[in-house]
């Protein structure tokens, strides 16, 4: 399978007035298409550092980052953003919707950005998508008439709403409680085995057990790199005789 993610030797400093902070310091990963990854390692490791990376929301100071065929790290905002509406989902542990805009809205809201009318066409597949989150009888519900858990469905329809290469996800079940947590990570671990490929970041064990491998970050270095061979939620083939 072709690699989605290749970077090679990112470095990242954020320079402060007096100090330079060494957030990452030379990390190499490559991710598979179809691949669904945990990032885990202690607050200040650099995780989310590595993820806004990846998803083109920031640059390295220095290393290489290809996303597909092209090579990102050297592209300038406005190819980036392209990049980032073309190939790329994000989901945030905060949801981040529009509170006046409904559930369908909402899910359109990437698609806005390009500047164009949704035909119908697309506005039927945002109502799919809300489907395909459980959302389906929310369709005119605004966030607040909705569950954290619900908020965070949303999210994740946005986040497919432009058929991503790759999806990002940043502690997406760090507000919730954990039955809800369950719902959310049943949700992705169902995109995955549809084919997306999914970053996750987690401090949670529990979390990170749904993803087919997990990748440990300490101090700006990627401390191991291990398969998950029983990731949850993964529904094994039965053989029938
Ligand atoms: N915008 C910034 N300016 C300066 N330093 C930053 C900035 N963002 C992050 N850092 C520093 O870079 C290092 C890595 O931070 P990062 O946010 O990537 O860690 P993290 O692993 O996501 O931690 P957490 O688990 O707490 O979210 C930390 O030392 C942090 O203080
Ligand atoms: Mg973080």
């Amino acid at each position: 399978m072709p690699g989605v993610v290749r970077i090679l030797d990112l470095v990242k400093n954020y320079e402060l007035e007096a100090v330079t902070v060494r957030a990452l310091r030379g990390v190499s990963l490559t991710v598979d298409e179809g691949d669904f990854l945990a990032l885990m390692g202690p607050s200040g490791s650099g995780k989310s550092t590595l993820l806004n990376l990846l998803g083109c929301l920031d640059r390295p100071t220095s290393g290489n980052y290809y996303l597909g065929e092209e090579d990102v790290s050297e592209m300038e905002d406005d190819q980036l953003s392209e990049i980032r509406s073309k190939y790329l989902g994000f989901v945030f542990q905060s949801y981040n919707l529009l509170a006046q805009y409904t559930v369908v809205e909402n899910i359109e809201v990437p698609l806005l950005y390009q500047d164009r009318r949704l035909s119908e066409e697309t506005q039927r597949r945002c109502v799919e998508l809300a489907e395909l989150v459980g959302l389906g009888d929310r369709l005119d519900h605004r966030p607040m008439q909705l569950s954290g858990g619900q908020q965070q469905r949303v999210a994740i329809a946005r986040a497919l709403v432009n058929d991503p290469h790759l999806i990002l996800a940043d502690e997406p079940t760090g507000n919730l409680d954990s039955r809800t947590s369950d719902e959310i990570m049943h949700l992705l671990a169902k995109l995955n085995q549809a084919g997306k490929t999914i970053i996750m970041v987690t401090h949670e064990t529990d979390i990170a057990a749904w993803a087919r491998r997990v990748v440990r970050m300490r101090d700006g270095h990627i401390e191991s790199d291990e398969p998950n061979p029983h990731p949850n939620g993964h529904i094994a083939l039965v053989t029938r005789h």
